[in-house]
């Protein structure tokens, strides 16, 4: 049997979860892209999972009301532990609004396996980005239970990371990552 030890030393780095979450806008899945690419350019291994990939197939069928949440934040939790035992880095941009849900899949896998990175970044902020144009739907109705707005996001009470991706630019917060990997031995070749 191939164990996730063989896999991380064929790999030549360990595996983990960087678990991003945030308000919608606050740029939990552009700064996950960009860490990947830093990552996959230092030759790890790698894989997002955000709205776009996982919300048109393995969640489809669910929506957001606060049961689909947890049902779809238990979902990524689940695929992304089978990726860490897969040797592979996985990155998480989904919102994930309740601090139960994240502390569940924190308890799911290994100690250090699970690194919360809570972007933050004002409501006014994103509501003022509306990059999807979501924000004037929830105000004027059109959209119910939308997060920040008619839906509760519990801020992280100790996340491994605090990126401030509402003030500063991009490559800053993709830095901050990368040092906090750096710091701690995730990108450490194994021997
Ligand atoms: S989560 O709450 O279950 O973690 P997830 O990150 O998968 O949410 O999806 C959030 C994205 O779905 C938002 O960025 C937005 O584009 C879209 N969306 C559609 N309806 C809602 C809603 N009611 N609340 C929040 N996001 C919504």
């Amino acid at each position: 049997m191939v164990s996730r030890g063989d896999r991380e030393s064929q790999n030549a780095h360990r595996s983990m979860i960087l678990w991003f979450t945030g308000l919608s806008g606050a740029g939990k899945s552009t700064l996950a892209h960009a860490v990947e690419l830093e990552l996959h350019r230092r030759g790890c291994r790698t894989f997002v999972f955000d709205g776009d990939n996982v919300r048109h197939g393995l969640c489809g069928d669910l929506g957001f009301s606060p049961e689909d949440r947890v049902e779809n934040i238990r979902r990524v939790g689940e695929m992304a532990k089978l990726f860490i035992e897969a040797g592979v880095i996985a990155l998480t941009a989904i919102i994930s609004p309740y601090r139960a849900d994240r502390d569940r899949v924190r308890q799911l896998v290994g100690p250090g396996d699970f690194v919360e990175i809570y972007c933050q970044c004002p409501l006014a902020v994103c509501e003022q980005r509306d990059v999807k144009g979501l924000y004037e739907k929830a105000r004027s109705g059109v959209i119910k239970e939308f997060t920040g707005v008619t839906a509760p996001y519990e801020v992280p009470d100790a996340p491994e990371l605090v990126v401030d991706t509402g003030a500063q630019p991009l490559e800053a917060c993709v830095d901050q990552v990368m040092k906090y990997c750096e710091a701690r031995g995730y990108l450490l070749p194994l021997t």
